[in-house]
């Protein structure tokens, strides 16, 4: 075992070759774990970041595989164990938008959303306590016999008009997490979320791309800045480690104060 946080462990990372996932990814594999970049599109960004996280001195893999699809989730999980002997922790981060006026909003994004954002943390999330289970505890590298962490978002809890698709899946998501936490805790897995706020990747470039947008934003932000992956990768570290080992069923907000509704700080 080296002497990083997370050395000797293996983390898996769905839709990592973008965005958070991309900024967890690389913090997870600074912290010492061994990193499985899935990805569904744009090889070439995946293999650049297995790349990068091994010049950290830590083993990485790409893994092509659409997280709402049973049988692709099943096989990625096969060739995790394959070749890493076992996982560790799960970063349920992949996730996208679809966005209409509701009255407008297709079934067919309302299902995408659904898939992806929603059915896609529950595939990983079984396969990843099936293999959990399987292995039992691993005291040399861990307290927890594994970990989870599920990417939410500020609107767990923010009500979003536009975007009720994505809304009600990252609503769902906090009681899928909490659930598991209650259904596993005594076995010593642990699963949390991430709630993050406005954070710049390429899911939310209008909210941030031209000036005007910005500032706009500002209005949301009583920390005044836009979060970064790397912000997110620091909170990932600390829930994946033992600093966090009393840590489960908790949905951990990173949003530079935006959940205390800055807009309401003169009105109301
Ligand atoms: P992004 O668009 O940069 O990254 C999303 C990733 O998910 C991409 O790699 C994409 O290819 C992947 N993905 C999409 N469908 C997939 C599928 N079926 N199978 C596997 N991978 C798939 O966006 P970002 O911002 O990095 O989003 C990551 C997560 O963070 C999402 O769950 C999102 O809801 C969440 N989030 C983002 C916030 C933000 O402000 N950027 C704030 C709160 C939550
Ligand atoms: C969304 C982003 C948005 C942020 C804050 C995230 O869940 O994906 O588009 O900027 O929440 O509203």
């Amino acid at each position: 075992m080296g002497d990083k946080k997370l050395s000797g462990q293996t983390a898996l990372v769905t839709g990592a070759n973008s965005g958070i996932g991309a900024g967890v990814a690389k913090s997870l594999g600074q912290a010492g774990a061994n990193v499985i970049i899935n990805y569904v599109s744009k090889p070439e960004d995946a293999d650049a970041l297995v790349a990068e996280i091994k010049s950290y001195g830590v083993d990485a893999l790409a893994i092509q595989g659409d997280v709402s699809k049973e049988d692709q989730v099943q096989a990625m999980f096969r060739q995790v164990v394959d070749h890493f002997g076992t996982i560790d922790i799960l970063v349920n981060n992949a996730g996208l938008q679809r966005d209409a006026k509701f009255d407008e909003l297709t079934l067919a994004q309302w299902q995408t959303v659904i898939d992806v954002n929603l059915t896609g943390q529950f595939l990983c999330a079984r396969e990843a306590i099936r293999e959990f289970l399987r292995r039992g505890p691993r005291p040399d590298v861990s307290r927890a016999t594994g970990k989870i962490i599920c990417m939410s978002s500020v609107h767990e809890a923010i009500p979003w008009a536009g975007h009720v698709n994505y809304a009600a899946s990252k609503g769902a998501i906090k009681m899928l997490m909490q659930s598991l936490a209650q259904e596993y805790g005594d076995r010593q897995i642990r699963v949390n979320s991430i709630c993050p706020g406005a954070i710049q990747t390429p899911i939310n470039t209008g909210a941030w791309s031209t000036p005007q947008a910005l500032n706009s934003l500002m209005t949301l932000i009583p920390y005044n800045r836009i979060g970064q992956p790397e912000d997110i990768g620091n909170l990932a570290v600390f829930l994946a480690s033992d600093d966090s080992d009393y840590i489960t069923g908790a949905s951990i907000f990173i949003d530079g104060g935006m959940t205390v509704l800055e807009s309401f700080s003169d009105g109301g």
